[in-house]
């Protein structure tokens, strides 16, 4: 028999686990408005086993979290032992519940150190991070399978050195591509350390992609529409082929594109739907549209993240519904799907947006650290059972 569907969630440490005081985030989370700084997110560092085992009663078989490396390595070649040991009893804590782990390498923040020194421009990033995953495979290498590099690396340089959203909010072209190619030899390296250290270890990314459309059939817009494409979707790939065991996609956008030539200009606009919290538009079918467009790539997918801000429970039933058909549709025109991890099993620190957008499956309230179940939570776990009866047909 092949492996099952993999039905889980996500997480990532600065964004739940609290207290992450020596990382680029923190710093600059120091500098904006109280309720925009992480403080104690969810206090998952402390109460994980609790957060593991409702994901379990949910009928989860697995769990993506990402590691934070300023915990592991507070300063440059200092390795703190009981970060390591905390993250070797979460891992212990999955494979007893019996939910595979999906381990995230860097899911956005960087070492005070490594940042202060200048970060992913600097031409020895790449070797610095690869020094973090030998020890990282060393010390917790045999407690997992699938490792995730990166977590979406053009989208984060995008906004934080070209859109200037996020620290180090720089606007720069050269910039920008630089920190990419970087982030590229990161992989790379990080890659042949996994592979070196554990043979059966599974290595990808989790890659942000946008679904997007062209917006006519007008020359212009489909130039517009593969270029952004391949810009934002394909080029990553081909900068890291073929150190790719998995492909990890993260969905959360289908656009349409309108393109101008000469000068050049891209436009893009949301397709139709309905909205979440934050404005972002429902679009289901834009998952299949992209996990059909890895099939050149011939490898294994999952579905690393896809989700919603969503306070009041009113659409995220619907929406995990609909995007596992969406799968599911991928998967009968021949697309190797083989898990789906929601964001996010429980609420927490959105970035730059605080703590208001509510992704999880789970509710917290900030306040007493309380969790408590979304009704939503049920009707994914009600699909997992239903499609683990189907599979033993
Ligand atoms: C990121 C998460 C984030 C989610 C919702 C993804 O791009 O990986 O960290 O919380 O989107 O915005």
């Amino acid at each position: 028999m092949g492996q099952a569907f993999l039905y889980g969630a996500a997480t990532s440490a600065h964004q739940t686990e609290g207290n992450n005081v020596n990382n680029d985030w923190w710093a600059w989370e120091m500098g904006r408005p109280t309720e925009k700084r992480s403080g104690l997110a969810t206090d998952h560092y402390n109460c994980f086993r609790e957060d593991l085992e409702l994901a379990k009663q949910l009928g989860h078989n697995a769990h993506r979290f990402s590691l934070e490396w300023s915990r592991i390595e507070p300063r440059r070649g200092e390795w703190d032992r009981s970060a390591l040991a905390h993250y070797r009893e979460v891992l212990e804590e999955l494979n007893k519940l019996g939910m595979t782990p999906f381990v995230t390498l860097h899911h956005f923040t960087n070492p005070r150190w490594f940042a202060e020194r200048g970060g992913w421009l600097k031409g020895d990033a790449a070797e610095l991070f690869a020094r973090y995953v030998r020890v990282v495979a060393d010390h917790l290498g045999d407690l997992a399978q699938f490792w995730i590099t990166l977590n979406e690396p053009v989208l984060w340089s995008s906004l934080a050195y070209w859109q200037k959203r996020w620290p180090p909010q720089q606007h720069s072209g050269y910039k920008f591509n630089r920190v990419v190619c970087h982030l590229a030899a990161a992989h790379n390296k990080a890659y042949r350390v996994l592979h070196q250290k554990s043979p059966r270890a599974q290595v990808g990314i989790a890659k942000h992609l946008v679904a997007y459309q062209s917006a006519s059939e007008a020359w212009a817009d489909r130039a517009a529409c593969r270029l952004i494409d391949w810009w934002f979707n394909r080029r990553f790939y081909s900068l890291t082929w073929p150190r790719h065991d998995f492909l990890g996609v993260n969905y959360y956008f289908q656009r349409k594109v309108q393109g101008q030539m000469l000068p050049l200009k891209i436009r893009q606009s949301d397709v139709a739907g309905g909205k979440t919290d934050i404005n972002w538009t429902v679009a289901p079918d834009g998952l299949r549209q992209v996990l059909e467009s890895l099939r050149y790539l011939e490898r294994p997918i999952y579905v690393t993240e896809n989700g919603l801000a969503d306070a009041n429970d009113r659409l995220r039933g619907d929406f995990i519904r609909d995007h596992l058909r969406a799968v599911e549709a991928a998967q009968a025109n021949g697309t190797d799907v083989r898990g789906y991890l929601h964001w996010s099993l429980i609420d927490n620190y959105e970035w730059d947006l605080g703590f208001v957008p509510r992704f999880g499956l789970v509710a917290v309230d900030y306040k007493t650290m309380a969790r408590q179940v979304r009704p939503s939570a049920h009707v994914y776990k009600s699909i997992i059972e239903q499609g683990r009866k189907e599979s033993l047909h």
